[in-house]
């Protein structure tokens, strides 16, 4: 091994040991904005932590801060999350009472003229990440956690996890009482027609309606 390799392996550093003394919201998210497990926190603005009640019923889970959450510094506060906002309305869930989180929590972009786009975190991103994301559904106990997209499905629920084929039906899975996955808002916003972001949003709405009567039976 070179010396230069050697000297980065020294000097690279796991994910806990950025973790506070105690666990709890605030300390962890005040901890996690030094994180740097992996490189991402090189390219984006600042870490977004997940955002919401510990006492959440419902934790949603998605795949990285966009745009929007970068610059704010919250998670879903761009187009992804007030289609997301509107949807839990028709729904019937209640935002204030849901923590809404990411399963990487830097912007990961590549630049394309002036704009940042989206680039999909690797499997190395996602696994230096991941202990916040467990530390905050250890945290917040979820009766029922909701996974948007293949990202966050897969990151919790296996790498052969499939939205189209096992999407909108309850997992059993020893991190909460009740975890599904349904579509990401972002990829209802991609849509290439009208009438299937029309489907999508039906589809995402039915699936939520399905979080809504299991958290109506406390
Ligand atoms: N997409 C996500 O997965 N998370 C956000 O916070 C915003 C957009």
């Amino acid at each position: 091994m070179s010396q230069d390799k050697s000297e980065d392996l020294k000097e690279s550093k796991d994910t806990e040991d950025f973790f506070p003394d105690g666990k709890t919201l605030p300390a962890l998210r005040e901890a996690a904005a030094d994180c740097q497990a992996c490189d991402l926190y090189k390219r984006g603005t600042q870490t977004v932590f997940g955002a919401g009640t510990r006492n959440a019923e419902v934790l949603f889970v998605g795949e990285q801060p966009g745009n929007d959450e970068d610059l704010e510094g919250e998670p879903f506060v761009g187009p992804a999350g007030k289609l997301l906002d509107k949807a839990l309305e028709e729904a019937g869930i209640d935002r204030q009472k849901a923590y809404v989180t990411n399963v990487v929590k830097h912007f990961k972009w590549e630049p394309r003229g002036k704009r940042r786009i989206h680039k999909k975190p690797n499997a190395k991103e996602i696994a230096a990440c991941r202990p916040w994301l467990e530390a905050e559904i250890e945290i917040v106990k979820p009766k029922v956690i909701v996974c948007l997209g293949a990202t966050a499905a897969q990151a919790l629920l296996g790498s052969k996890f499939r939205v189209s084929k096992d999407g909108g039906k309850f997992i059993e899975s020893n991190l909460a009482p009740y975890i599904i996955a349904t579509l990401h808002p972002s990829a209802i916003l991609r849509a290439p027609d009208d009438q299937t972001r029309h489907e999508q949003k039906r589809r995402f709405i039915y699936d939520l309606k399905k979080v809504a009567d299991v958290l109506s039976k406390s």
